[in-house]
């Protein structure tokens, strides 16, 4: 492991207990700028991260679109970016540093000279900010587009640095979706992978970036209570819940055709399972946790009964907040007879003596009850119960909660006597939030994957590997389907439609109300 690697994750190693790392000279290029991410997260956190000193004075941060900014235009609009979505305080001195080498570059991905206009724009930055060559190229684009830009990039010479400077590095940053199935992930891949080397390209999955998803290796690794009942003859089955109380929003042309299982499943909750569900990695460096990773993602196994396995349905109209909102298919740029999925769930079986015979529930949503993230690891009843059954009536299943958003902790459930003269037990909670433990806060998750692509520390982005396994697992659930021709609904403001509760019901199981 480098010093860097240790230095910039304080996981892999406890014992570092110095503030994280600050990136060395560089700049990102942004491309996508005036689009939705760019906006609301990428550019704050790029400005959180100056705030708390992490990044150079050498920085740079150059957008990349098809708008009619001038120089000062795209700062104006930056700032005010900035300024609406920061998580750290507005000190105008901080912004007035990242000022000087913010720069914008107007035109289409397909015209040459817009790329000359970059390759001079980077040459005077690595002049003027002492960028010394290191630029990371931020694709915040559709992925129809990356194999235009990523062609461009080679084209222009600017996927390497070697002219500049032979020490100094290129790096390319892809959002999901990667691909919207196996095949298209490969040819995604391939079309990356001839131009940057895999170290060199980090696909942002921003899951990984939530404190509380790093906690699950903290949870698992640094205690010692919680392995030896982390297994099929302790655990019953496990529940990884997304819900989200909001619907598309503006997001129509990308949810569209899309749909909640290719959205959600294939990247976040299926990395939340491999982290739930993987093995000890012998360290913490990227190749040890994407050893363990891939096992369980190479063995986790869509069901055989997929009808009877699986659900899918869209939200009609309902609540949201008390107010009366609009179903799926009223949403604006919504065709009226679209079949996509709002809501999704399915059983997976994970084929290793740990898990067998041990289901993980998937479900996620949108327009459901409230937003909650949470993985709900539920134990097996006592073999024995020297109480009658009246005594017991009001005693579930124990179960470990962790809770990923919003109110992030750890929720023990166990039974325990009702205080009285009769043996009456009862369900109670134990509970540990991150609100009342810690003062420090938490950084937002895009600030820690920024921060980790500058530095070079990879083991917070899944590798291509891992993304075409997760296609694997989901492609024959979304083929099957996309054969049927209509889709089931629910309301929103409910917690899905009843084909899911049927779903896990005949398995003798049901959903945790979070
Ligand atoms: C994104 C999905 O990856 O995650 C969105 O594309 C979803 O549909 C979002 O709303 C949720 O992120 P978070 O961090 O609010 O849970």
């Amino acid at each position: 492991m480098t010093r860097r690697a240790a230095y910039a994750n304080p996981l892999r190693d406890p014992q570092d207990r110095r503030l994280p790392q600050i990136a060395g000279p560089c700049g990102v290029v942004l491309f996508g700028v005036t689009g939705d991410l760019a906006r609301r997260k990428l550019i704050p956190a790029i400005y959180d991260l100056a705030n708390r000193g992490l990044l150079p004075p050498g920085f740079a941060m150059v957008g990349f679109a098809r708008h009619d900014f001038g120089d000062s235009n795209f700062a104006e609009f930056a700032r005010e970016a900035a300024r609406a979505g920061a998580r750290t305080a507005w000190r105008e001195s901080v912004w007035k540093q990242l000022y000087s080498g913010v720069r914008f570059v107007e035109g289409s991905f397909d015209d040459d000279e817009a790329w000359e206009r970059l390759t001079a724009t980077l040459a005077e930055l690595d002049a003027s900010q002492g960028t010394q060559g290191n630029h990371a190229f931020y694709l915040s684009i559709p992925p129809s587009l990356f194999g235009t830009v990523v062609g461009k990039l080679k084209q222009h010479g600017l996927a390497s640095a070697g002219a500049v400077n032979p020490e100094a590095w290129r790096r390319v940053v892809i959002e999901k979706p990667f691909g919207h199935d196996l095949e298209s992930a490969q040819e995604l891949n391939a079309i990356v992978g001839e131009v940057f080397a895999p170290g060199s390209v980090f696909r942002i999955d921003h899951y990984l970036g939530k404190e509380t998803v790093q906690n699950i290796l903290a949870f698992r690794f640094a205690n010692n209570m919680f392995e030896p009942v982390w297994n099929s003859n302790y655990v019953d089955h496990v529940q990884i819940t997304m819900a989200e109380d909001i619907g598309i929003g503006s997001r129509a042309g990308y949810y569209d055709g899309i749909g909640a299982a290719r959205d959600v499943i294939q990247n976040h909750l299926l990395q939340l399972m491999a982290l739930i569900a993987m093995e000890e990695p012998v360290s913490f460096d990227a190749k040890s946790l994407r050893i363990e990773k891939q096992k369980i993602l190479a063995n986790a196994r869509p069901p055989e009964r997929i009808d009877l396995h699986t659900a899918h349905a869209q939200y009609t109209e309902g609540w949201a907040g008390g107010e009366p909102v609009d179903g799926y298919l009223q949403e604006d740029g919504i065709p009226a007879d679209s079949t996509t999925e709002t809501y999704a769930a399915m059983r997976i079986d994970i084929g290793t003596r740990r898990w067998a015979n041990v289901p993980f529930y998937l479900r996620v949503g949108k327009r459901l009850g409230r937003r909650v993230t949470e993985v709900a690891v539920v134990f097996k009843r006592a073999p024995h119960q020297p109480f009658s059954r009246d005594d017991t009536e009001a005693l579930g299943q124990n179960a470990l909660v962790m809770r990923i958003q919003p109110d992030e902790g750890v929720t023990l459930r166990f039974g325990a006597k009702v205080p009285g003269t009769v043996m009456e037990i009862r369900d109670v909670n134990m509970d540990f939030a991150y609100g009342g433990t810690f003062v420090e806060s938490s950084p937002e998750a895009y600030e820690r994957l920024i921060l980790d692509v500058l530095l070079g520390d990879p083991p917070l982005f899944p590798r291509h590997e891992e993304v075409e396994m997760s296609w694997q697992i989901l492609d024959p659930i979304i083929k099957h389907w996309e054969r049927q021709k209509s889709i089931d609904t629910y309301g929103a403001g409910t917690w899905g439609p009843a084909s899911a509760d049927e779903m896990i019901a005949r398995d003798g199981r049901r959903w945790r109300r979070p």
